[in-house]
């Protein structure tokens, strides 16, 4: 199964497509974690990221497609993913229609998480993550069961992004508003858009997210 998590900046899309990925035996595949992890290494395309990354606008389509048309190509993700941040430009998504149909593959479900703006800076400003595997919480929303632990692999490190700050995350949200939202009738017309209310509680959100993968498998 393919499928496409669309939605603002802080509104869940990482947080569920890490609850779903086992459960489908899907592989997340997140723009933003393959970013972070390029500046980390000092690569050339981190480097080129870092500063873009840090202001809140988009990374350019080249130099993202190029990162996913390498990725869809690893074993684990044959078996199906789900995208978490891409595409969020037309021509991302037109690229990733030709990437998989050059391989005989296509898109089963592309799910907007809708959360208002409103919503979204609280959302972003208790976010942390954990060093280790990578496991979002939030202060208010998703504090980890013992204090200071992750729950998934007991590291006691985290760390808070540095996009993750007001004047960056309006930037997000504008980037989000012009060039992401477009997407949203481009994948109705295909028939393929399906939509969750994201303010709903995690455990919640998931459940409609099953509901609405358990269809899409039906259908595919
Ligand atoms: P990216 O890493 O993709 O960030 P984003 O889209 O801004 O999304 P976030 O990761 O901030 O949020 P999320 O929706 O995953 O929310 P989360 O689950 O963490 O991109 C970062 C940057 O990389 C971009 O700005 C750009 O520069 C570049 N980039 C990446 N992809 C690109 C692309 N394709 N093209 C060009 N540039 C690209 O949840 C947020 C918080 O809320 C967490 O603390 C969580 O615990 C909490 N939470 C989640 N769900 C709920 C709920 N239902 N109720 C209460 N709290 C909740």
């Amino acid at each position: 199964m393919h499928l496409i998590l669309l939605g603002p900046p802080g509104g869940g899309k990482g947080t569920q497509a890490k609850l779903l990925q086992d459960e489908y035996g899907l592989v997340q595949l997140s723009t933003g974690d393959m970013l972070r992890a390029a500046i980390a290494s000092g690569s050339a395309i981190g480097q080129q990221a870092k500063e873009v990354m840090a202001s809140g606008k988009l990374v350019s389509d080249d130099i993202v497609i190029g990162i996913v048309a390498e990725r869809i190509e690893q074993p684990d993700a044959k078996r199906g993913f789900i995208m978490d941040g891409f595409p969020r430009t037309t021509a991302q998504a037109e690229a990733l229609d030709a990437l998989l149909k050059a391989r005989k593959r296509r898109i089963d479900a592309a799910i907007e998480v809708q959360v208002p703006d409103s919503l979204i800076v609280e959302r972003i400003a208790g976010r942390f993550t954990c060093k280790k595997c990578g496991t979002g919480y939030h202060e208010k929303f998703h504090r980890p069961k013992v204090e200071g632990t992750c729950d998934v692999c007991g590291s006691h490190e985290f760390f808070r992004r540095p996009d993750d700050n007001a004047q960056a995350v309006q930037v997000r949200l504008d980037a989000y508003h012009r060039l992401t939202a477009p997407l949203i009738p481009y994948y109705e017309r295909q028939g393929l858009l399906h939509r969750v209310d994201g303010t709903l509680p995690i455990e919640e959100v998931t459940q409609r997210l099953k509901a609405i993968l358990a269809e899409a498998r039906a259908h595919s």
